[in-house]
Order: structure tokens, then sequence, then C-alpha cells
């Protein structure tokens, strides 16, 4: 079978898309699967990647870029399969059996890119359109789980035309000091800021809204930060558990890739056998009640109480070799690139 990896991106988390898609095409079976490297750059345009030279790697790990190429390609919707073509000579690029989208945050694990490749007829690893789209948009992440009954962060949401409307002391009266405001749609933390006083509130407000036209205020849900990965379709099995141990303030985009000193990701994490089987069943539930298959994974907040307040849902999760979601299931008993492989194998199913 030919697996087409697609990475990079627009999105603000278009390096770690990077680094994720480097560690699955170094892991990938090789005598099971061709490999099509698909990189979309930063403005959006699609380059079918020669594998010999498809990132110009700094000598920064954090500084890798797509090595882009003239070999821009665009697909033809609507019609069998095949209509991937190298928009220069109009050829069609190589048959491609199953799509694996390894690009995080907007576009990429917000569904669309998951409707453009339904249109193709072709199978893909993850989230289908509706579950992506729903798990990447935070405000109707929430919506749905507490339909379910399940405790969420108690909040405020804003549309951009409602900025000058936000009243601080309003807010702040419900919500207490710090509150977290984020950007509805983004990964990796990317514009978010925990507030403290006034000033910090406002100036979060103006950069939640640089990400997003929907911004979301958070009560800070004091608890430990609990995560847990889910795999399978119909009947979806969950990991072993992590915890993050920020040494920052917050889990901030900094404290995930740029300061390596910035968090310990912990696992199998310190809980009980109980706690773990809880965080195990609820990971579980929320992956069903958000429409999700293939994987995800679930971030909790555990409460001194012991309650579990679903912080969110990452679709296309951070998928190097030492990021959670794969070292998750290493501690369970999945390879890395055993796991790559049942992802394929999902997609099919
Ligand atoms: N959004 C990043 C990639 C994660 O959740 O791991
Ligand atoms: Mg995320």
């Amino acid at each position: 079978k030919t697996v087409a990896i697609l990475f990079g991106g627009k999105s603000a988390e278009h390096e770690v898309s990077l680094q994720s898609a480097k560690n699955i095409i170094e892991a990938i079976d090789r005598e099971r699967y061709d490999v099509v490297l698909i990189g979309v750059d930063k403005l959006g345009a699609w380059h079918l990647l020669d594998e010999t030279h498809y990132l110009d790697e700094a000598n920064d790990p954090k500084k890798i870029r797509l090595h882009l190429t003239d070999q821009s390609i665009g697909v033809i919707p609507g019609q069998a399969q095949q209509q991937i073509i190298n928009t220069k000579t109009g050829d069609p690029i190589p048959q491609i059996d199953v799509i694996f989208p390894v690009i995080h945050g907007t576009l990429g694990e917000d569904g669309s890119l998951q409707g453009l490749v339904r249109t193709l007829n072709l199978p893909f690893v993850g989230v289908d359109l509706l579950g992506s789209a729903v798990s990447m948009d935070k405000d109707f992440t929430k919506r749905l789980l507490k339909d379910a009954g399940l405790p969420v962060a108690d909040g405020f949401v804003f549309k951009s035309h409602q900025q000058n409307t936000i009243d601080f002391s309003h807010v702040t009266t419900q919500l207490g000091l710090p509150v977290f405001i984020k950007p509805a749609n983004q990964g990796s933390s990317v514009g978010v800021v925990k507030a403290t006083d006034r000033a910090s509130f406002e100036a979060g407000i103006n950069e939640a809204f640089l990400y997003d036209d929907k911004v979301l205020i958070e009560e800070a849900v004091v608890g430990r930060e609990i995560e847990c990965a889910v795999l399978g379709n119909e009947v979806p099995v969950a990991s072993t558990v992590g915890e993050i141990l920020p040494q920052t303030d917050f889990y901030s985009y900094e404290a995930k890739y740029i300061n390596e000193t910035g968090a310990v990701l912990s696992a199998p994490a310190e809980l009980t056998d109980k706690q773990i089987e809880r965080v195990q069943n609820k990971a579980v539930q929320v992956f069903d009640i958000l429409d999700c298959e293939g994987m995800a994974r679930v971030d909790f907040f555990l409460k001194p109480d012991d309650t579990l307040v679903v912080n969110e849902v990452n679709t296309i999760p951070g998928f190097t070799k030492i990021s959670m979601y794969p070292r998750l299931w290493m501690l369970s008993g999945i390879s890395y690139p055993e796991l790559i492989d049942r992802l394929i194998q999902l997609a099919f199913s």
C-alpha cells in the first residue's frame, strides 16, 4: 500500500508538525508501505517532496523547514481516486491508497483536510470531519461534554464583534483570578494567556483574538494535568495514563517546545489503579461523545476532590517518538512503528 503523509501546514503548529512527521517517516514499516511525502508550506501550497531531502535541517532541530520543490500539487475533488496531480505537468502523482494527515491545528486537525480527503474517496488516518471539527473547537467540545453530563471548566465565550463588551469585573466576579484566555480553535497553547490582573486580561484578549474570531475565558482549574491516549474505531481502547508536570507558570507553547526544561512528561502517572481506570473509562467516553475514531489524546485536570474535568481533546496529537500519545502506547505495549501500522489499518476498517 502507498501511504501519503501530509505535514507542515498553515497553522501556528507548522514546526510541530514537521517534527511529528519526521519521526513517522523514519519509523514507518517500509516492507509494508510505500511512502509519498506531501509537504504543505506556510502559505498553504502543497508540494510533492523528494524523500532524500524533504526537510531543510538547521542545526537547531526546532528550526527544521520544508525543503520546497517546484513540484507543487493540487487536488481535483469529487471524482474517483488518482486525483492528486502535479500542477506543473498535470500528471497524477503515484497511486495513493491512504492519507496520513500529520498536520496539527487549523486546516489539518479541524475537519477541513478530512473533508477534502473525503471528496477524493480516499481512506485517511484518524478522526473524520465532524469529530475533528468539534474536538478542535473548545467551545463546541465543552457544549457536547456538558450535554453528556460531564464537568467542564466554567467560562465565557466571546465572538470578535463582542470584544468591546467584555467586562473585566463581570468576568472575574464569576470566575475569579487568574483566568485562562484562549482562542477557541488552536493547539499547542498558541495564543493562550494566563491573566492575573486587568492589564494582562486585556492584553490576553487582544492576543487570543489574533488567532481566532472566537475566544474562551475560563476559570483556572486547580488540578493535576492528566493525559490518556485512545486508539480504535467502534471499540476504542485507552492507554496507560500520563501526567504533565509543568515547570513553568503553565504548560505553554514555550514549555512544550522551546524550553527543554519547560515541562516533564511523566508516564505512567502516579495514580491509584482505581483512578487510572476512571481516567481510561472517561477518555473512551469522551472519544465516543465527540465522534472520534482512529486516535485522540484526551487531556484532563484531576482536581483534589478527585473530579475529572476534560480540558481538551487532540485528534492529531504531537506524534514524535517522545510525545505523550506514542509514549503512552509504548508503555501499554504498542511500539511506535506498530502504532503507525495500527492507525493505517484502522483507516481501512
Ligand atoms: N496540539 C499538539 C500537537 C498536541 O496536542 O500534542
Ligand atoms: Mg491541543
